[in-house]
This record gives C-alpha cells, structure tokens and sequence, in this order.
C-alpha cells in the first residue's frame, strides 16, 4: 500500500454516566462525566484504490467490514456523500483503549473520531450540530434508540446533564471526591438492555415508567448534590439509583457483587454505569487513599480493570 501525503486523524474520549442511564431515553435527566483515561483514534492516510480499514474488528477493504461495525460504515458512506467526496483512496486505522460494550461510550467515540477524521481530511469545518448528526447515525445502528447522550459527552471536556431532545447543560465537576470504575470484563448489549426497559416501561402491569421517573427525581437531587458539595449524600443517591437499575433488570450477578463489595469497604455509593448486564460499575469515595484501597478490592471480587478518577482534579487530598 504506498501511502500518498493526505494525513489527517480525529480523536474522541470514553464517558462514564454518573446517574441516569437508561431513564435518559424515556426524556428523564442524567449527568455524565468525560472519561478522558481511555480514548480512540481513527487516522486517514491517502492511497491509491479501494478504502480500507485497520482495526480490531477488520483488517481490508471497507466494502467487506462485517456487519458488527456497519454502524461505522454507513457513517462513513453519509459523510463522504454529505461532503461530495468520493469513497475510495483512504485507508482508515481505528484505534481505541476504550473497551468495547462496557459502558464507556466506545461506539459514540469511535463514531465522532471518525467523522473529525474526515472532515480534517477533506479541510472542512465541522460544526457541533453536524458531528451530532453524523454520531447519531452510527449510534441508531449501534444502539436501536439512543437518548443522544454518549454522542454529546464524547465530544466534550466538560460533564453534562442531558435531557433528550431538550436540554444539553455543561460544567465542570469540582467535588473532594473520587470515582473508582471498574470493567467486570464482561460484554454488556446496550442495545438489547435498552429494548429490555423499553418492553417494562411499555407494560403498564410493571412498574417500569415508576422506576424511570425515580430515577429521574434521583437525577435532580444529585445535580444539587453536586453543586453543593455534598458528596456523602450524592454516594447514597448513586446507591438509590443502582437499586431501581436492578429492578429494572439491567444489572447483573457481576456487577451485584461489586456494588456489594464497594459498599462494604467504605464506598460512599455505587452502581452500574452505561448499559449495563456487563460492562463497568462506579463506586464513590472521598479520598484518594481509599480509591487506591477500593481499587484493590474490587479486583479481588473479580473487576479485570480499574480506572480512578478524581472528580476535583486531584486538590483535595492535599
Ligand atoms: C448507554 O451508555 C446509556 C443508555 O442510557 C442508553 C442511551 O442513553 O442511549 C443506556
């Protein structure tokens, strides 16, 4: 493959969804945090011939990638055609330390990665509103109906409490304490776990659509929590949460037991994050010694990963 001058790369982050998830879809509010820990990078090099990708899922010709990344695909194919341009003469390498269906955003991300990609590779300016157009193709076919939040929050520097359709409020999170993440290294299907909710919240014999607007209410009081710095009370809330999660069936053994054991080495709150049935829990806790300490114990109970995030960029336990 002999490699011509065009270069040109975009880059994305992960994102881990303090609280809201799944309620989000059906119009309640949730706040989500950039992960900036774990990030992917789709380059695009100038060759001579058919457009080819590079990455875990397909190593060839774009035209042969399989169908688990069609999501990636049919956005590249919209924003060639959106921008005129034609399909073949790149060759595309996609790479990313976010995992894959665990809850971090890892299909928005390589979406918006990609679409930044294009647009520098074509010198085109690419403004908010049309990387979200473009995002949310690749999300409908990653996810079914996505609320829109990943999209946002993979873009941004910022956290964000997000209400479908509605309202997109951005901010700096500055709270004396830490989230520890953990992966339970199992996948989790956001697609089928938000269908799963979907069919309750649509059953007027569950209590579903009551779960939902809970969560909501829950949502709301952690904003204010946040905002007052009340963080003891924002890990009880994030508890709360997780509890109308499992009712709502999107927990799972793995991730039962790490909540179970955040909790009882002194974590302030914990829950699942993202989809969920798989994929990575949260837990809060308020110094950096004891996010060390949680970190360990979480993988003693079986996490295959942690990450810790300060939520106060690091000042606090000085
Ligand atoms: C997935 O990261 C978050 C969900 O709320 C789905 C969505 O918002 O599209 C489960």
């Amino acid at each position: 493959m002999e490699v011509l001058s065009n270069i040109a790369s975009g880059k994305a982050h992960g994102k881990i969804i303090l609280i809201g998830e799944h309620a989000v879809v059906h119009n309640e509010p949730a706040i989500a945090i950039p992960f900036t820990s774990v990030n992917t990078e789709v380059v695009i090099e100038k060759i001579n011939g058919d457009t080819t990708i590079d990455s875990m899922y397909h190593q060839g010709r774009i035209a042969d990638a399989p169908t688990s990344i069609r999501n990636i695909v049919e956005t590249f194919y919209a924003v060639c055609s959106y921008l005129k341009q034609p399909t073949e003469n790149m060759h595309l390498t996609i790479t990313s330390t976010i995992p894959a269906e665990r809850g971090m955003g890892s299909s928005a991300a390589v979406a918006t990665a990609l679409v930044r990609a294009l647009f520098n590779f074509f010198n085109t300016e690419l403004t908010d509103a049309l990387l979200n157009q473009f995002v949310s193709i690749s999300e409908k076919i990653a996810h079914g109906n996505p609320s829109g939040l990943d999209a946002k929050v993979v873009s941004s520097g910022q956290s964000i409490y997000f209400i479908k359709d509605k309202t997109a409020e951005f901010f700096h999170t500055d709270l004396p304490a830490y989230l520890v993440i953990a992966d339970t290294g199992v996948e989790g299907d956001t697609g089928e776990a938000v269908t799963a909710v979907g069919q309750l919240v649509a059953d007027s014999t569950s209590n579903g659509k009551t779960l939902i607007k809970e969560l909501g209410r829950l949502t709301n009081k952690a904003r204010k929590l946040i905002e007052e710095k009340q963080v003891q009370t924002l890990g009880e809330i994030l508890s709360l949460a997780q509890e109308k999660l499992a009712a709502l069936s999107v927990s799972n053994d793995k991730l039962d037991r790490l909540v179970t054991t955040a909790k009882a080495h002194g974590a302030l709150g914990a829950k699942l994050t993202g989809g969920g049935r798989g994929g990575c829990m949260i837990a809060l806790v308020d110094t950096n010694d004891k996010a060390l300490e949680m970190a360990l114990q979480l993988i003693k109970a079986g996490a295959k990963k942690t990450w810790i995030h300060p939520l106060g960029e690091n000042k606090h336990d000085k």
